[in-house]
């Protein structure tokens, strides 16, 4: 399993937004006409993320993948059986999240949460908007996202239960008392805390796209500072996933973390659920916006 795509809802695209996807992260848009989602890549992937520009900001979707067919039917007939009502996707939606099959259903707190099966790789190799040497994606998915709920231990159950995912440990600093969980060999692919840091149930708090290389992460930091882009974390590194990243606030009202060297959790007998203080190891100050 893994975190396969995400539909963000944005006001407006703007340039702001132009200057954290292209100029620090180096994404690639796909070409597209008025009024149509930013559909962007990070990898061989037809797209990974889009962006709705609908007036409002808020989370459309998450998407996770079943790496077989077989993995598909067994955690569909598992959501069925445990209550949940899940829509098939007809072959329009399909089409729109480049997935060969796809079922929807409400997950916790409201959150469209969606489960799909074969991502479409596209023919054309990914082009980075800046010369980067590209995310760390694969079997380990987009990258990870941390979401606040009204109820985090029943969150927590609800992904452990409906979808299989395992909790990596925890982290409990100032408001917050976060919960980490992995679902393939990324440290986390999710992580749900409390509503914090003026993160609210159900929304966003950020989204991490790992770089294959430090320098790609050190190039994007100069561009931030080049360009003014607000920061909502400084340089660090975390305690648990060992990630080196900072954090960039997005007009959207949720961070993108950017990262390299993040550790991962091989052999699961192996690995010891841990329950830190901090969640960083140095570095990761609270940024000041910057005009
Ligand atoms: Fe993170």
């Amino acid at each position: 399993m893994q975190l396969s795509y995400l539909g963000i809802n944005v006001e407006k695209l703007d340039a702001q937004w132009n200057a954290i996807l292209f100029d620090v992260l180096g994404l690639e848009a796909r070409p597209r006409e008025e009024g149509e989602p930013l559909q962007l890549r990070v990898d061989d992937r037809h797209h990974r993320i889009s962006l709705y520009p609908t007036g409002e900001n808020g989370t459309a979707y998450v998407g996770w993948e079943a790496d077989t067919q077989a993995e598909f039917d067994r955690v569909l007939r598992g959501l069925r059986e445990q209550g949940v009502a899940c829509e098939e996707a007809d072959a329009r939606l399909c089409a729109e999240r480049a997935v060969m099959r796809m079922v929807y259903f409400e997950g916790p707190d409201g959150v469209r949460t969606e489960l799909a099966f074969g991502g479409v790789v596209d023919g054309q190799p990914f082009k980075p908007s800046r010369a980067t040497s590209g995310f760390n994606t694969g079997e380990q998915g987009l990258g990870h996202i941390l979401m606040a709920s009204a109820d985090p231990a029943a969150t927590v159950q609800w992904y452990q239960d409906k979808l299989g995912f395992k909790v990596s440990d925890y982290i409990h600093w100032d408001e917050a008392k976060a919960t980490f969980l992995h679902c393939n060999p990324r440290h986390h692919s999710l992580a749900i805390m409390n509503p914090c840091f003026g993160t609210g149930a159900g929304e966003l708090n950020h989204l991490m796209l790992q770089a294959r290389s430090i320098d790609d992460v050190g190039r994007g930091y100069d561009e931030v500072q080049r360009l003014g882009i607000p920061l909502a974390l400084t340089l660090g590194k975390h305690t648990n996933d060992h990630m080196t990243s900072f954090y960039m606030m997005t007009p959207g009202g949720f961070a993108i973390e950017y990262g390299y060297g993040g550790r991962t959790i091989e052999d699961e007998e192996e690995w010891e659920v841990q329950f830190y203080n901090a969640p960083k190891l140095w570095g990761h100050n609270l940024g000041k916006a910057q005009d």
